[in-house]
């Protein structure tokens, strides 16, 4: 039977793209390196011996293959950042949702075909804090013969943030676990794994640009920090947003763009007409309103420079031209934040549309932000209180990872004992979120889900809390793009606010940022089946809970089902 099924789907497939999809395949092997910053080496995990690792290209309608060894000594998977994997849920990546870990020793292939997507995405280790430095970019080319809508870039070059710990990432995290208290701050943050001049020791480790005058250039962001939204600006070179998270928008043009963790944003850059030798700084710094000393507050630099085109090679840093700056905003600049990503609009053309869901069948209200749990031993943790540790829920309920994962328990039937399907809708005891906490702040424990049916038009309305601090939560779900319908600040009001979405043209995307001490309304239509992990991208949250998951079920129809699990999927 799943053997007809995949071969109905395969002619499909040929008689349609036949001429156009091809396979691409990657393999990525998983092993430790030493690699030397801030003025000393450490050893870390890596793929293909590359830091940031490797590039995956496809273009949209592409099979890609990417055959994953793991010769490292930590349990592995890999996440597909932002790929939609219909129905090819197995291959999506998170440990433990939808797949056990690739152990050492092991490999695993992971196969998804990208579908209605072009522009940037990326992908990264979903497991523990390995991100911090298994992350490289995704580039979706749109079909051959299919331009950009806007004027095509002379190059296209990727820009990956990144944040450096001298410490081994899985000792700070394993250590901020055991004490209850927030883990130890990044040294640096790195654009392209390089930390830059205004570190020490770092000179020599800094991303250069070179740009020929009046050339277009299509920078590829990607914010793959862990802890960290970031600000970036160029000295003097305005930025023209053409595409966030892998969907073109109405162009914008700023100074500086705001990019949290899991976020992607390609913008178009035009050099000046003819400046030889001129060098201008670009920046990235952390937004933030946690509490100084509780993120790293430095700031990375890169250095765009012009190159002479009559002779490209002789191009250096002429000492008479000041190396410029930009300005960034404050670290705190909420106002900022909300401006920009205000600006932010699908295209919504006939060719590139806008698929809002204009009637609801499932409406959520879920609170996100920090909470506590009791210290095991009295008045010996690190949390906000010697006898609290640090906690994050959704509804109030801290997501604890089964071991077991859930996609398979979920396809097999045998859920009874791994996870329960009474996620709360809306919170169980309201409260004035963004207001003075309540003096309870514990939270509860579980694995629990939502499960929706094959079709289910949702509104998930995320409500950031003040609980310990508000702060922003950069909110990524997995196997669906979502539109942002509407953000405020406050408590969300259900009766006003809904008049105020945006259902002609929002931004659609898989990561959004939760405003601090406010509120963001999303629409998806629950049409991939599968179970699909949605989680804080703060990997400190992730780890403290700041996590749940959705089954979607099945459809009637053939084409509406899970794909059946490949043979080389890890157990547990
Ligand atoms: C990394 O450095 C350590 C200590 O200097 C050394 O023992 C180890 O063999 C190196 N590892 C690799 C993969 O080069
Ligand atoms: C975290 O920082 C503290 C204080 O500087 C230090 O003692 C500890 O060793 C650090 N932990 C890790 C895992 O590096
Ligand atoms: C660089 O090193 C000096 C001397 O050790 C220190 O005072 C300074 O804070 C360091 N700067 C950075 C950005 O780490
Ligand atoms: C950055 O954080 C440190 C504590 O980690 C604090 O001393 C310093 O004032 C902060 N700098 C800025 C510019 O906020
Ligand atoms: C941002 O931080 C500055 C300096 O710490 C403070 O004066 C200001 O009130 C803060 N602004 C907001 C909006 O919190
Ligand atoms: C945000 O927009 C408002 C209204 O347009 C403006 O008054 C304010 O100065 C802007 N703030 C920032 C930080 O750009
Ligand atoms: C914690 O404190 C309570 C009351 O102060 C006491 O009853 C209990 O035995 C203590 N537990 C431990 C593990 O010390
Ligand atoms: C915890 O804090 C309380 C009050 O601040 C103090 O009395 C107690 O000694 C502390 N316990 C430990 C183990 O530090
Ligand atoms: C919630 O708290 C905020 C901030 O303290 C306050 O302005 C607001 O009036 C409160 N809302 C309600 C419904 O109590
Ligand atoms: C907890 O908060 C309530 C108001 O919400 C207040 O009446 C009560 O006194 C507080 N309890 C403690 C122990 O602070
Ligand atoms: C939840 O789990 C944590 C450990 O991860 C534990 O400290 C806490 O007591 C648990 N809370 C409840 C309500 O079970
Ligand atoms: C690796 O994954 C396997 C399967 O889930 C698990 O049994 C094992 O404990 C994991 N190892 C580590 C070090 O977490």
């Amino acid at each position: 039977m799943a053997a007809i099924l995949v071969a109905a789907v395969m002619v499909v497939v040929l008689s349609v793209n036949a001429a156009e999809s091809s396979t691409v395949e990657y393999q990525f092997d998983v092993a430790t390196m030493n690699v030397t910053r801030l003025c000393g080496s450490k050893s870390i995990v890596a793929v293909n011996g590359q830091f940031p690792g490797p590039t995956v290209s496809a273009r949209e309608g592409d099979l890609v293959v990417v055959r994953v060894v793991n010769k490292a000594q930590y349990n592995m998977s890999i996440h597909w950042h932002g790929v939609r994997q219909i129905r090819s849920g197995w291959a999506d990546g998170p440990a433990y949702i939808t797949q056990c870990p690739i152990q050492p020793g092991q490999s695993y292939v992971y196969k998804f075909t990208v579908t209605g997507q072009r522009g940037t995405l990326w992908w990264h280790a979903h497991i523990s804090w390995l991100r911090a430095t298994v992350y490289g970019p995704i580039v979706i080319l749109p079909k051959l013969g299919v331009p950009y809508p806007f004027a095509a870039p002379y190059k296209e070059v990727p820009l990956m943030f990144g944040e450096w710990w001298k410490a081994d990432t899985e000792a700070v995290i394993s250590q901020a676990l055991q004490t209850g208290g927030g883990p130890n701050v990044s040294d640096a943050f790195t654009i392209n794994g390089l930390p830059g001049p205004l570190y020490n020791c770092s000179a020599k480790d800094t991303f250069k640009l070179k740009v020929k005058p009046r050339k277009t250039y299509m920078l590829r962001i990607i914010n793959a920090a862990l802890n960290d939204e970031l600000f970036f600006s160029i000295a003097g070179h305005p930025l023209t947003i053409v595409d966030v998270d892998a969907v073109y928008i109405k162009p914008i043009t700023v100074e500086t763009l705001i990019i949290t963790p899991g976020q992607t944003t390609n913008v178009l850059l035009t050099a000046k007409p003819s400046y030889p030798g001129a060098t201008y700084y670009m920046l990235a710094a952390p937004y933030s309103t946690a509490a100084s000393g509780t993120f790293d507050n430095t700031t990375v630099a890169g250095i765009l420079e012009y190159v002479d085109p009559s002779s490209p090679s002789s191009a250096g840093f002429n000492k008479n031209l000041p190396l410029l700056r930009p300005t960034l905003p404050q670290i705190n600049d909420t106002s900022f934040v909300s401006n920009y990503t205000d600006k932010l609009r699908s295209l919504a053309t006939e060719e590139y549309p806008a698929a809002v869901p204009q009637e609801v069948d499932r409406r959520f209200f879920f609170t996100v932000g920090l909470g506590t749990h009791p210290c095991a031993v009295n008045g010996t943790c690190q949390g906000p209180t010697n006898d609290s540790r640090f906690a994050a829920a959704v509804n109030n309920v801290s997501f604890v990872l089964p071991t077991t994962a859930l996609l398979q328990s979920h396809y097999t039937g045998m859920s009874n004992g791994v996870y329960s399907s009474n996620f709360p809708a809306v919170p169980k005891s309201p409260f004035n979120y963004t207001g003075t906490p309540p003096n309870n702040t514990n939270v509860s424990n579980g694995t629990r889900l939502v499960v929706l049916s094959y079709g289910d038009a949702v509104e998930l309305v995320m409500q950031g809390t003040s609980i310990l601090g508000a702060e922003s939560h950069p909110f990524h779900l997995h196997g669906f793009n979502f539109f942002v319908v509407g953000q405020g600040f406050g408590n969300f009001d259900p009766v006003h606010d809904p008049a105020k979405y945006n259902l002609v043209d929002p931004v659609e995307r898989n990561t959004v940022g939760v405003p601090a001490a406010g509120w963001v309304a999303i629409r998806f239509r629950a049409d991939n089946p599968g179970v699909w992990f949605m989680h804080c991208h703060l990997e400190v949250h992730v780890s403290w809970g700041l996590k749940m998951a959705w089954v979607v079920q099945d459809g009637s129809l053939p084409e509406q089902k899970l794909l059946p699990p490949p043979s080389d999927l890890p157990k547990c």
